[in-house]
C-alpha cells in the first residue's frame, strides 16, 4: 500500500479518537493522538503546580519532557499515562497549555517526525490546516455540543462522581472557544475536508463513512 496520510479535525468530543483507532487498526496504519501530546504536557505542568501563566517555566519543563506513543500507548517520561490525561482537571486545563507559541511548535515539530516516513491517521484540531496541509484524506467530525456533551460525560461519571451534564456541556463550550479562537492555528475546517456530522450517526457509520471516502480516493 503507497503511504497514505489521514486528517481527523474536530470539536472536543465529536468522537475523532475513537473513530480514528478503529481506522487505525482496519488500515493497519499509525494512529496519533495529538490531543493526547497536550494532555500529557498539561498533566506535568499541573503535577508540577507550574502556573500556567507563567511561560519561562512551562518553557523549562517542555526541554525536559518526552512523550511518546508505543501500542496506541501515550509515555510521559517513560510512564504510561493512558487514564490521567483524561481527568476533567486536564480537559479544563489544556486549552490554556495548547494556546502557548513554544508548546504548539515543540509538539507540531514531533507530529510530522511521526508521521513523515509511515502512513497515519492523525486526530486533533489543527491538522488538516497546519500539521499536515497535505493529507491524502482530510475530515472534519463535528456534533451538535448536547451530544458531545452526553457522550463525554459518560466517559467522565465513571471516575467523577461529582459532575453533572450541565457542567460538561459548559466546560465544552469554553473548550471548543478557546480553541477555535486562539491565534494559533486554531480550529477551523480545512477548505479541502470533508464534514462529517455524527449527532445522529453510530460510529460504525461514520467509519464506514470514511473508509467508502477512502477506498473511492485511493
Ligand atoms: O482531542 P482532545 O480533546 O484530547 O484535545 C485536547 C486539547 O488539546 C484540545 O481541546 C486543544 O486545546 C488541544 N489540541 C490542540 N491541537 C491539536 C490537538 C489538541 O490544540 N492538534
Amino acid at each position: 500500500m503507497k503511504k497514505i496520510s489521514i486528517a481527523i479535525d474536530g470539536p472536543a468530543g465529536a468522537g475523532k479518537s475513537t473513530i480514528a483507532k478503529i481506522i487505525s487498526k482496519k488500515l493497519k496504519i499509525t494512529y496519533i493522538d495529538t490531543g493526547a501530546m497536550y494532555r500529557a504536557l498539561t498533566l506535568k505542568l499541573l503535577d508540577n503546580k507550574i502556573n500556567l501563566d507563567d511561560i519561562n517555566s512551562i518553557k523549562k519543563i517542555l526541554t525536559n519532557t518526552t512523550i511518546d506513543f508505543k501500542n496506541n500507548n501515550i509515555y510521559l517520561d517513560g510512564k504510561i499515562v493512558n487514564e490521567q490525561i483524561r481527568t476533567n482537571k486536564v480537559n479544563n486545563n489544556v486549552s490554556k497549555v495548547a494556546k502557548i507559541k513554544e508548546v504548539r511548535e515543540e509538539l507540531v515539530k514531533k507530529q510530522r517526525q511521526i508521521a513523515c516516513n509511515k502512513s497515519v491517521v492523525m486526530d486533533g484540531r489543527d491538522i488538516g490546516t497546519y500539521v499536515l496541509p497535505y493529507a491524502t484524506f482530510k475530515f472534519f467530525i463535528t456534533a451538535s455540543v448536547e451530544e458531545r456533551g452526553k457522550r463525554r460525560y459518560k466517559d467522565l461519571i465513571k471516575k467523577e462522581k461529582d459532575i453533572t451534564l450541565e457542567k460538561v456541556i459548559e466546560e465544552i463550550k469554553i473548550r471548543d472557544k478557546i480553541d477555535s479562537t486562539r491565534e494559533l492555528s486554531p480550529l477551523k475546517m480545512s477548505k479541502d475536508a470533508i464534514l462529517i456530522d455524527t449527532t445522529y450517526k453510530t460510529i460504525e457509520e461514520t467509519v464506514n463513512e470514511i473508509l467508502t471516502y477512502i477506498k473511492e480516493g485511493r
